[in-house]
């Protein structure tokens, strides 16, 4: 794995610092004060936090319903991304907003380190010129390449050094996530002072009688055609609860309103003693 990429590694769990380890080809990162390993598979280290059973991840946090709407996210991929007409027209949206996110956020020419929290493939970096751009996310897609500095691990307990990075980037992972609250407070700790958490994000709009009749139909269809596990979403949010949310936790916060459905944030100094 990247020397780079070591060495701002912390454990997921307790935050202390790390060795690396190998033994023939296979690497492994170990917590010199919670004794956790950590793989290294293929140049990416999985940074999965695990508890002192070394179950996945620590039972008393409840994971379960995460990783069963994580599971079905996968499902609803493949049923998505199936190369059609469809499928290309979606790619033609999502690039078109992608493009003007990152002209809201200012962050195309920057030459600073960003993460990206739940990055996907890291489709969003093409958008960021000459970045130093981070990936994390608790899937790795199939065959793909990972040609940036990538991560496996979860938004809520984060790998990273603290104010390592100068811009955290949210990309449709708030209402993907176990817990909204946990996963700022971790963007946070990971960024600067005076960095910024840029977000881009679904957000629930009731819709015309129309699209709901629409929706209805479709999960008819899906049910006679037998696909099960609809459910990708662990929460939703409109727009103002998601607006709030920030303001409530951070001094400045701008939006723009991208459509009905998609609005983006940026929300910088963190209030540190919020009541
Ligand atoms: C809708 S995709 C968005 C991917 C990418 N950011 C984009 O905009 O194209 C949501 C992503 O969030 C990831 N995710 C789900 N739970 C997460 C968590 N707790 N922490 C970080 N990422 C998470 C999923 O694996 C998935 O890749
Ligand atoms: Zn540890």
């Amino acid at each position: 794995m990247k020397t780079e990429l070591f060495e701002i590694l912390v454990c997921p769990v307790c935050k202390g610092p790390l060795s690396y380890e190998q033994v023939a080809s296979a690497e492994a990162l170990r917590c010199f004060i919670c004794n956790m390993i950590y793989p290294v598979v293929d140049g990416i280290p999985d940074m999965f936090p695990m508890d002192s059973n070394s179950e996945r991840l620590t039972k008393d946090e409840g994971w379960d319903a995460w990783h069963t709407k994580l599971s079905n996210f996968v499902q609803w991929r493949r049923r998505t991304w199936d190369g059609s007409a469809r499928a290309e027209k979606l790619q033609t949206n999502i690039s078109d907003m992608n493009e003007r996110f990152s002209d809201f956020t200012g962050l195309k020419d920057s030459s600073k380190k960003i993460i990206d929290i739940g990055c996907g493939g890291g489709g969003i970096r093409t958008l960021l010129g000459e970045c130093r751009y981070y990936g994390i996310d608790p899937l790795l897609l199939e065959e793909h390449h990972y040609d940036f500095s990538m991560v496996k691990g979860i938004g809520e307990h984060l790998p990273f050094r603290e104010g390592f990075f100068d811009e955290a980037i949210l990309s449709q992972v708030l209402d993907h996530c176990k817990s909204i609250d946990r996963l700022v407070e971790e963007t946070v700790r990971v960024i600067s002072a005076s960095g910024t958490v840029n977000i881009m994000q679904y957000i629930y709009e009731p819709g015309t009688l129309l699209d709901r009749l629409y929706k209805r139909l479709l999960r008819v269809y899906y049910s006679i055609k037998g696909v099960k596990n609809l459910d990708t979403k662990t929460m939703s949010f409109d727009r103002q609860e998601l607006v709030s949310f920030f303001q409530e936790r951070f001094e400045k916060v701008t939006f723009f309103e991208y459509s009905s459905s998609q609005v983006f944030i940026k929300a910088t100094g963190w209030k540190k003693n919020r009541k």
